[in-house]
């Protein structure tokens, strides 16, 4: 079946492109036609014509049948296609020999999604990993991709340059691949003494995790004001991104955004994107938040606790919440559903509209209960800047003078902010 959206545009700021879509028998093997649209159009590509396809096995040549091929080849001519993206992982060879048929550029799934990683890579250190990740998914192009020259080593015409063109091209690869793996770990080693730093202070950490597109980014701005980038795009967010924010009921947390999870992750991003899955390991409490009104939530819930399974966070305790239910039919009010213990398990929220995000820091609150100490000091008429030094250092509950005019607060504390707050010579603690 071939669907055409043949549209003649004045300038072509887009890539126009050709999808292959492949419905496979083995529900494992099978990919989502809609999350395919919207990682092409995350991309940056235009859709010009979808082919679709059924087949119990890949065919080796061209992955799709030799028939379908063909279909493809035309497609490319009739709307004068940029590009083709199939959204299954192609070898080497099947990515060759489609090129060579439909006569342009082709990007099997792992391509595309690396190529809307290097889009959106933000740090230093992201940018580097995906550069890593392309040159590794490059490489292994590249050598099985001459592999048929060398066979033929010592033919008439294949001899000389062509062979040290290949050499020199893998030299340079691998390289390029080694200065990029020293640098990371540099990075890395950086990010370490950082994250040390952070854990002096001992603030709980809160990391939101959740498949891309529930709405983390919009949810993070909405609890931190902090107007981190959020679109309607796929991977909106490359790198954790850190943010203090002062709870009501929990005192000051860091929360931490995440890159979205996605099905059938190429390997070498799962590596890739270590960094931020790191903090994912380290976090007090994951938020898992869910596009409540999206048809595939189920299944995109179970992916996404096996990369936190993956990467070793699965300890971590975990609050789902529900977005989106703005969207839902029929309607769900905000609120929060208690397990038998007193803690908050789920959330439905809106984070678009601002509904029931009292409720979900209350939620939040709930899991840090018992972390906390509270504390009533004293402090020196004067000390006016020491005051907004414990404003800033915990929760400050309530202040009132006392008959001499003394600032008296009560305070709520992490373990180490108390062990800070007690090296303080001016407090008094009462
Ligand atoms: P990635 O960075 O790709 O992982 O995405 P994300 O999870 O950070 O999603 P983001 O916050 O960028 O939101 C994706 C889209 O969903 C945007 O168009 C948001 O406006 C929309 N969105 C987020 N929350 C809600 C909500 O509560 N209701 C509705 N209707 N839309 C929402």
């Amino acid at each position: 079946m071939t669907e055409l959206f043949g549209r003649i545009r004045p300038q072509r700021e887009l890539e126009r492109a050709v999808l292959v879509h492949v419905e496979m028998q083995q529900a494992e093997d099978r990919e989502e036609l809609e999350e395919f649209r919207e990682l092409v159009g995350s991309a940056g590509a235009e859709v010009c014509a979808l082919i679709t396809a059924r087949r119990d096995r890949p065919d080796p040549k061209y992955f799709i049948g030799s028939g379908k091929a063909e279909e493809v080849r035309d497609a490319v001519a009739a709307c004068e296609a940029d590009v083709v993206i199939v959204n299954h992982a192609l070898t080497p060879a099947q990515e060759r020999n489609l090129e060579k048929l439909v006569q342009c550029r082709v990007l099997d799934r792992v391509g595309l999604i690396l190529d809307i990683f290097a889009q959106r890579a933000r740090s230093h250190e992201g940018k580097l990993q995906v550069e890593l990740a392309q040159l590794k998914h490059m490489s292994t192009r590249l050598v099985r991709g001459w592999s048929h020259l060398e066979r033929q080593k010592g033919g008439i015409g294949l001899r000389g340059p062509g062979e040290t063109q290949l050499e020199t091209d893998r030299r340079l690869l691998r390289e390029r691949i080694r200065q990029l793996e020293k640098r990371i770990e540099k990075a890395r080693k950086q990010r370490e003494l950082g994250r040390r730093g952070r854990r002096k202070t001992d603030l709980p950490t809160v990391t939101i995790v959740g498949y891309t597109n529930a709405g983390k980014s919009t949810l993070f701005n909405r609890l931190t004001e902090a107007g981190v980038y959020a679109e309607d795009r796929l991977f909106a967010t490359l790198d954790a991104t850190l943010c203090r924010v002062h709870l009501p009921g929990a005192g000051p947390v860091i929360f931490a955004d995440t890159v979205g999870f996605i099905r059938h992750i190429p390997h070498d991003l799962v590596a890739a994107f270590r960094s931020t899955l790191e903090e994912t390991r380290e976090a007090d409490l994951l938020i898992h938040l869910v596009d409540a009104a999206d048809p595939l939530r189920e299944e995109k819930m179970a992916d996404v606790q096996a990369v936190i399974a993956e990467v070793g966070a699965d300890e971590v305790p975990q609050l789902l919440v529900m977005n989106k239910i703005d969207r839902l039919q029929p309607a769900v009010s905000p609120r929060i559903d208690w397990d038998e213990s007193g803690r908050a398990q789920r959330v439905w929220i809106s984070a678009k509209e601002g509904l029931g995000l009292d409720l979900l820091q209350r939620a939040v609150a709930s899991h840090f209960k018992g972390r906390f100490h509270h504390l009533r000091v004293r402090l020196p008429v004067t000390a006016g800047k020491l005051r907004a030094q414990l404003y800033t250092l915990g929760e400050v509950l309530s202040e009132h003078f006392d008959e001499q005019g003394a600032p008296v607060l009560d305070i709520r504390l992490t373990d180490a902010q108390k062990r800070q707050l007690e090296q303080l010579e001016e407090v008094e603690i009462l």
